[in-house]
């Protein structure tokens, strides 16, 4: 019953948006924060993914941003990633909101994207602040420098700091203008992101959400589907 309503909720939509997590990856292979082997299970945040870690030791911080690019460079997107971009396909007003640093989304051939939390592909200079794409894999050598001669730092957003605001600001506009609003693989515990399903259900949209188990979200969402997202999201986005 909830998965068809959930489709028919999406067929009838015109305006569709979309906040994704790190468990739309996890099938891809990519380990998520807060899960079973979650990458805060085996390393403290504040060691590796704060301004404060990066000022004490920036190349420690660099050889686990560079140890994710390689893992992320041996990952395919899933079917999760597919469905998304092929409803991206299907709606006149569409939005992609991720938390998520992979590429994952845009290799599955979506293109409405909004990366909250930066990208592992992107890095800013400390002292220039250009950012640029940077694909190299491995980087070397760690830290990476910029043409200016200064210390590159990963274009993602750590713990203490604002998200970018251009992005936050187009996501909140995303999510008032929802008639269906879908989360998918989070966990739903991070600010101000998490803060979207709510700023769409004040705003008359349908919140589904997609999720191997609960999270803080469920009770509120109208509808909550159990399972991996690689097997619902084809189901949820095939007309
Ligand atoms: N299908 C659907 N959901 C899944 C799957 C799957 N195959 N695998 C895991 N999940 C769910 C988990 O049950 C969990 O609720 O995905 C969620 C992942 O939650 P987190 O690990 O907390 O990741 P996320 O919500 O993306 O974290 C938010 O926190 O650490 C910071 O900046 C980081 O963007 C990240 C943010």
């Amino acid at each position: 019953m909830d998965i068809a309503q959930a489709r028919e909720w999406i067929e009838q939509a015109r305006s569709v948006a979309v906040l994704t997590g790190a468990g739309i990856s996890a099938e891809s292979g990519l380990p998520t924060f807060r899960g079973p082997g979650g990458l805060w299970k085996s390393f403290r945040p504040e060691e590796l993914a704060t301004p404060g870690a990066f000022a004490r030791d920036p190349k420690l911080v660099w050889e686990w941003y560079s140890w994710r690019r390689e893992v992320h460079s041996r990952c395919e997107p899933n079917r999760g990633h597919v469905a998304l971009a092929k409803l991206e396909q299907l709606k006149p007003q569409f939005t992609l909101i991720t938390q998520n640093v992979d590429s994952l989304h845009e290799r599955a051939g979506s293109r409405k994207i909004i990366h909250l939390h930066g990208s592992l592909w992107r890095v800013r200079c400390m002292s220039c602040g250009k950012e640029e794409q940077n694909e190299q894999v491995p980087l070397d050598p760690l830290p990476p420098r910029c043409a200016c001669g200064g210390m590159l730092r990963p274009a993602v957003v750590w713990f203490g700091e604002a998200l970018p605001q251009a992005a936050m600001a187009e996501a909140m506009q995303a999510a008032t203008a929802a008639e269906v609003f879908l989360v998918a693989g989070t966990s739903s515990m991070v600010y101000p992101a998490a803060a979207l399903p709510h700023v769409a259900m004040q705003h008359g949209a349908r919140v589904i959400e997609v999720n191997l188990e609960a999270t803080e979200l469920s009770s509120l969402a109208h509808i909550s589907l159990r399972g991996k997202s690689g097997e619902i999201l084809p189901q949820l986005a095939s007309p």
